[in-house]
């Protein structure tokens, strides 16, 4: 029988080290009534193979995944479970209960996979489900918890992620049967003596925020996780307010992590990845890392970011203003910073504020601005602003140390062209006004100022104003004004129109720069006569499922997958599929009627 050894070994020392003999208890330890493994004292970083390959884990992938976490440096910042999620075992259970790994995909079994794994000083990490079977169909733990506990101890699994599919009628219908049936695997890994850090996945069902702290280590609380934009919003969305309930040793999961796996732009990566350092999130890496870009790399290696994730304080951001998708949230940390999120989950570019005295840091003169993706520092009289591209999120840490004078004047470049509904338009031959505003956040006066726009190749840019300006003080600004032409056959599409302002500070003696761009719109040739929407280029699309689809229903997944149009019984061979919410945006030209 498989019995808790390193129980019964700490028992003898303490009656040894108490009386000076040796007393055995064999009663049964008692069981735990609260989560006391003192794991997980920051957000456990690492990876899971569940986002980017499905049921199609093997031994393989996780040895070369613990290899690259070496060979990358991916474990020196930080990242140190490597985690198999479901599909790992056989469909039925051995003669005598046991599961049993399956042997094609783990030939090593999991306790080879493992001693390959902690040979690389990193740790591994299992999947099982508290109902009778896991969300893929294999054997649950329900009723078996106690013998697979034992057995996850014995290969030598260092954490748990344990699923809600398949639940035994009347044991998951209510807060407390979660809660039962949860605690039953938690005494069971308890009872092993291992140190296995227990994660929670039931989704958020039953707010496992309010009750997970002494279950659990971790607990997710939404849906699965997916590769695109909607799915990201909507999960930060729902983590925002959460804050009051984490700390170490009991986090909230908002899921793993999808960066580099191409459904989302660099910028929506970022986002993830700062937000959940914000969120003080587990950071698992869900991506196949043998194929990983250096973009994607340079993300999850930010050790500034992770910084913040792992920050030991452990108090997870709260959200101070939070208007019109315009989000600032505030992380304190343990040395006195205090990290920034400016997140825009806007689709166009916004200016987001806030100051040292709304973040609660009071007293200093100046303060120092740490952006932890640009790796640069600016001095801030007060203010925390950026002007934040769609979907992305600026990230400052804060601190009010002294020195905030050896660095340059926290600037702002904010661009605008003629107002319009989403995207300014600029058409082809024709000259359109730009104006480059930049602010003077800095304590210190930012002299000789100048703003440098530049436009696609092909493209004429011609200033309007001044180029320089001698000073600008603290919080004064300057407005640069010029317009620019796209060539008569410029294609259509959206551009990015980048500017950079220059200027110096120190008396004069240094020089810095701040970058901006706004996004303009090049529309396609105004259509004339009568058309069916479906055979006409739009400028811009968005879907609720899928993308909208030309002459066929919508649906839902990838280009192309819908059927023949029906409404009410009738088929329509022109059309547009889409789900709302639905915005698909043509270009009329002066011709609408
Ligand atoms: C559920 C979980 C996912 C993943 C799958 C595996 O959907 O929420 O994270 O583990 O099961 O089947």
């Amino acid at each position: 029988m498989r019995r808790p050894r390193s129980l019964i070994s700490a028992l003898i020392s303490v009656a040894l080290a108490v009386a000076g003999a040796v007393v055995l208890t064999f009663a049964a330890a008692p069981p735990a009534t609260a989560l006391d493994n003192g794991l997980a004292q920051t957000p456990p970083m690492g990876f899971n193979d569940w986002n980017s390959f499905g049921c199609n884990v093997d031994e393989q992938l996780i040895k070369q995944t613990a290899d690259f976490f070496v060979s990358s440096g991916l474990k020196d910042a930080g990242y140190e479970y490597v985690n198999i999620d479901d599909c790992w075992l056989e469909k039925t259970r051995s003669a005598d209960g046991h599961l049993v790994p399956d042997p094609v995909k783990f030939p090593d079994g999991i306790k080879g996979t493992a001693d390959y794994v902690h040979a690389r000083g990193l740790k591994l990490g299992i999947y099982e489900d508290a109902g009778t079977m896991t969300c893929a169909r294999y054997p649950g733990s329900y009723g078996h918890e106690t013998t697979d506990a034992q057995d996850f101890a014995d290969w030598g699994v260092d954490y748990l992620k344990y699923d809600n599919c398949n639940l035994v009628p009347g044991t998951g219908d209510n807060q407390q049967e979660y809660i039962d049936r949860y605690k039953r695997m938690r005494d069971a890994l308890a009872a092993t003596g291992r140190p296995i850090v227990f994660s929670l996945c039931e989704w958020g069902n039953f707010q496992p925020w309010t009750w997970g702290a002494d279950v659990g280590n971790l607990w997710r609380t939404t849906g699965d996780i997916s590769d695109r934009w909607s799915s990201l919003k909507s999960i930060i969305n729902q983590n925002l307010n959460l804050y009051p309930y984490a700390k170490p040793g009991a986090w909230n999961d908002p899921d793993m992590l999808e960066v580099g796996n191409g459904g989302m732009t660099d910028t929506e990566y970022r986002t993830h990845f700062g937000m959940w350092a914000m969120l003080s999130a587990p950071l698992l890496i869900g991506t196949d890392l043998r194929k990983a870009t250096p973009a994607t790399m340079n993300i999850l290696e930010n050790k500034e970011v992770i910084a913040i994730d792992q920050d030991t304080l452990g108090k997870q951001a709260k959200p101070i203003k939070n208007a019109d998708g315009l989000v600032v949230m505030s992380k304190p940390l343990a040395n006195g910073d205090t990290a920034v999120a400016l997140y825009n989950s806007t689709d166009s570019a916004a200016t987001i504020s806030t100051s040292a005295k709304d973040l609660g840091l009071a007293g200093g003169s100046a303060y120092t601005l740490r952006d932890v993706w640009k790796h640069s520092t600016t001095e801030t009289a007060g203010a925390v602003s950026a002007t934040v591209p769609a979907h992305g999120t600026t990230l400052y840490r804060v601190s009010s140390e002294p020195g905030w004078a050896q660095y340059p004047p926290a600037g702002e470049l904010s661009l605008q062209t003629q107002s319009g509904q989403g995207a300014p338009l600029v058409n082809p031959g024709q000259d359109t006004p730009v104006t480059g505003t930049f602010t003077n956040h800095g304590k210190m006066p930012a002299t000789n100022v100048s703003v440098s726009p530049s436009a696609p190749d092909g493209w004429s840019v011609s200033a309007v104003s001044p180029p320089t300006k001698n000073e600008v003080g603290s919080e004064g600004s300057y407005t640069s004004k010029w317009t620019v032409r796209p060539p008569d056959d410029a294609t259509p599409g959206s551009y990015q129109l980048p500017a950079t302002a220059t200027l110096w500070w120190d008396e004069n003696t240094q020089k810095s720069t701040v970058d901006g761009t706004v996004t303009v719109v090049v529309p396609p040739a105004a259509p004339t006569g009568t058309h069916d929407l479906s055979d006409l280029p739009w400028m811009s699309a968005t879907n609720g499922f899928g993308p909208v689809e030309k002459d066929t229903s919508v649906g839902g997944s990838g280009a192309g997958d819908g059927k023949t149009i029906t409404i009410n019984g009738a088929t329509y061979t022109k059309g547009l599929g889409t789900n709302a919410p639905s915005e698909i945006v043509y270009y009329a030209g002066s011709a609408r009627s």
